[in-house]
C-alpha cells in the first residue's frame, strides 16, 4: 500500500483485545484482507498473533509459551523492562507490532520490510509475564541519522511518562553509538509535542548547569540530540539571538527557570547503568 491510499482508507478495525484492556483503535491499519470484516481483533499480549474470535485467543493463550517479547531483555529498572526485538529473526513478532501500531499512527507508512529494523518494546512486568506498554523501531542502518522510525505509547498507558522514557533511551541508544540522532519525520501532533518537551527538558537543564557558555555543537555532542532539533528548540523558546554572524544562546537563569517550568514533568528516567546493550553491527 502507498501512504496516499492508507490515508483515504476507512477505518476498519474498531476495537483490539490485548491483554486486560480493550482499546478503541483510531486508524485504518492494513490488516491482510480476511480480518476485513472484524470489528474487533483479540491479540496475544505477548507474541501479537491476532485472532478474530475470543475463543481462538482462549485456546491459543493455553499453548503460547511467550511470556514477554521474543528477544533480549536489554534494560531492566523495578517493574520496566525494555526488550530489543530483531525484526529479521523474529519476522511475524515484528509484522504483528506493525499492524497493532498503525491502528494508532496516521501518517506513517508501514513498513513490511520489518529485516532492516529493530523494535525496542517497553514492558511492565509482573508474574504473569511482561505486558507491552510501548515501544519504538529503529532502523539497523539509517543514511540520514534517523535513530527513531515509529514511537508508540498503547492508549491505556499514555500521559504517564512512558513517551518521554522511550524517547530518552532512543538518545541512550544514540550516545553508546557515539552519533547524534533525529526522529523520522513526519512526526504526528503527540509526537512532536513530546519531542518539544523532552529537547526542552534536556538542554535547559544543561543550560542552567553551564550558565550558558556553551555552543550547539557542545550541546549536541553531550545529549545526541541533533544541531538542527537543538537550533529549532531553543528557537521556539526565543532563546537565540543572531549577533556578528553567529548563534548566541539566552542564559538568563530567570527565564531558563520559567520555561523549565512550563516544560511539565520530567517523567520516568532512563538510569543508563542499567542499559546492557552493544550497538548493532
Ligand atoms: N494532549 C496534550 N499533550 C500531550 C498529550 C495529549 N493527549 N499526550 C502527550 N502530550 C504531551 C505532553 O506535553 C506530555 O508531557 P506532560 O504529560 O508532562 O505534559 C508529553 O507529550 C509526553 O507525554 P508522555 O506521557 O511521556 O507520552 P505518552 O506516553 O503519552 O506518549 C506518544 C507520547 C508516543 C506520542 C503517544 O501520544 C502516542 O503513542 N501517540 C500515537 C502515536 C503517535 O502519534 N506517535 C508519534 C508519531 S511520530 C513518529 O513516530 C516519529
Ligand atoms: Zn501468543
Amino acid at each position: 500500500l502507498r501512504e496516499h491510499e492508507e490515508f483515504t482508507k476507512v477505518k476498519n478495525i474498531a476495537k483490539i483485545e490485548l491483554g486486560r484492556y480493550e482499546i478503541d483503535t483510531w486508524y485504518f491499519s492494513p490488516f491482510p484482507p480476511e480480518y476485513n470484516d472484524c470489528p474487533k481483533l483479540f491479540f496475544c499480549e505477548f507474541c501479537l498473533n491476532f485472532m478474530k474470535r475470543k475463543e481462538q485467543l482462549q485456546r491459543h493463550m493455553k499453548k503460547c509459551d511467550l511470556k514477554h517479547p521474543p528477544g533480549d531483555e536489554i534494560y531492566r529498572s523495578g517493574t520496566l523492562s525494555m526488550f530489543e526485538v530483531d525484526g529479521k529473526k523474529n519476522k511475524v513478532y515484528g509484522q504483528n507490532l506493525c499492524y497493532l501500531a498503525k491502528l494508532f499512527l496516521d501518517h506513517k507508512t508501514l513498513y513490511y520490510d520489518v529485516d532492516l529494523f529493530l523494535f525496542y518494546v517497553l514492558c511492565e512486568c509482573d508474574d504473569r509475564g511482561c505486558h507491552m506498554v510501548g515501544y519504538f523501531s529503529k532502523e539497523k542502518h539509517s543514511e540520514e541519522s534517523y535513530n527513531l522510525a515509529c514511537i508508540l505509547t498503547l492508549p491505556p498507558y499514555q500521559r504517564k511518562g512512558y513517551g518521554k522514557f522511550l524517547i530518552a533511551f532512543s538518545y541512550e541508544l544514540s550516545k553508546k553509538e557515539g552519533k547524534v540522532g533525529t526522529p523520522e519525520r513526519p512526526l504526528s501532533d503527540l509526537g512532536l509535542l513530546s519531542y518539544r518537551g523532552y529537547w526542552t527538558r534536556v538542554l535547559l537543564e544543561i543550560l542552567k548547569k553551564h550558565k550558558g557558555n556553551i555552543s550547539i555543537k557542545e550541546l549536541s555532542d553531550m545529549t545526541a540530540i541533533k544541531a538542527d532539533d537543538i537550533l529549532s528548540t531553543l528557537q521556539s523558546l526565543d532563546l537565540i539571538q543572531y549577533r556578528k554572524g553567529q548563534h548566541v544562546i539566552c542564559a538568563d537563569p530567570k527565564v531558563l527557570d520559567r520555561h523549565l517550568k512550563a516544560a511539565g514533568r520530567g517523567g520516568l528516567d532512563v538510569d543508563v547503568i542499567k542499559l546492557i546493550w552493544t550497538p548493532y553491527k
